[in-house]
């Protein structure tokens, strides 16, 4: 995978301790969990699923996956976020199905991801049924190379589920904040440039569709830092395929 400019990785460090307590990310996971689970297999095959959570942050969307499947290895290259995911798991009563892990995978067979987060077995070249990221791939310098090694990560049949906010013009770049822009390596996702990505990747029965739609506050005026009540609705993508 494309090494994060360390920009990225600092900034994530330092917004892990404060990143649960923003109500727009609350919000997106919500929606983000409710579209997973409305396009997964019921639960009695979904309680069977050992998935990754790609770019997992403080672990939201890990946790209200958790409950419905097998086990969830969640990664991230922000130490701070995993730490902030690990505080969390340990204040949970046992058994934990979760494992944290503190990573930037480039390699489907990296040892770090052997471990069974169900019974801490380890398993070499450990694949998943599941693949998911959400608000993640706009940190990303290049696309193709991460897509590469979910296809990796993945049993036979296995899916990948992303989900992040549409690039649909020159607009969606007032999703973030100008003095928040380090680390944003594109503004969304586009359509047409994901599905290719996936194709190429290997992956069949690709699917790109709008999730869902999220009001956001923006700035009155680019840089200017007030949002004055400007609100501007954001489609977020959903992109999915078999391998
Ligand atoms: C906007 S946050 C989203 C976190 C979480 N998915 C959520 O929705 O709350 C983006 C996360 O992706 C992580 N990230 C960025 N590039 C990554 C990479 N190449 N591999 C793993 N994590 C990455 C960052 O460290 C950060 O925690």
């Amino acid at each position: 995978m494309s090494t994060p400019p360390p920009a990225t990785t600092s900034r994530f460090n330092e917004e892990a301790a404060s990143w649960d307590s923003n109500p727009f990310v609350q919000a997106a996971t919500t929606m983000a969990h409710k579209t997973y689970l409305s396009r997964l297999p019921p639960p009695e095959t979904l309680s069977q699923y050992n998935i990754l959570d790609l770019g997992c942050g403080t672990g939201l969307l890990t946790f209200l996956l958790a409950p419905s499947v097998r086990s969830v290895t969640a990664v991230d290259v922000s130490e701070g976020m995993i730490d902030v995911l690990n505080t969390k798991l340990n204040a949970l009563p046992p058994p934990h199905n979760v494992l944290g892990v503190h990573a930037l995978l480039s390699d489907p067979d990296d040892p770090i991801l052997s471990f069974d987060p169900v019974t801490g077995d380890s398993f070499p070249q450990r694949r998943f049924d599941l693949v998911v990221s959400h608000l993640v791939l706009h940190h990303i310098p290049s696309l193709p190379p991460v897509f590469a090694n979910i296809f990796g990560l993945l049993k036979e049949g296995g899916r990948v589920m992303v989900t992040d906010f549409e690039d649909f013009g020159p607009e969606a770049r007032r999703f973030h904040p100008e003095s928040k822009m380090e680390g944003v390596e594109r503004h969304g996702i586009k359509r047409d440039e994901i599905r290719r990505i996936l194709e190429e990747a290997g992956f069949k029965d690709v699917k790109v569709e709008t999730a869902f739609e999220m009001e956001k506050a923006v700035e009155t005026t680019p840089g200017s830092g007030e949002t004055g009540g400007d609100l501007m609705t954001f489609p977020f993508l959903v992109c999915e395929g078999t391998k």
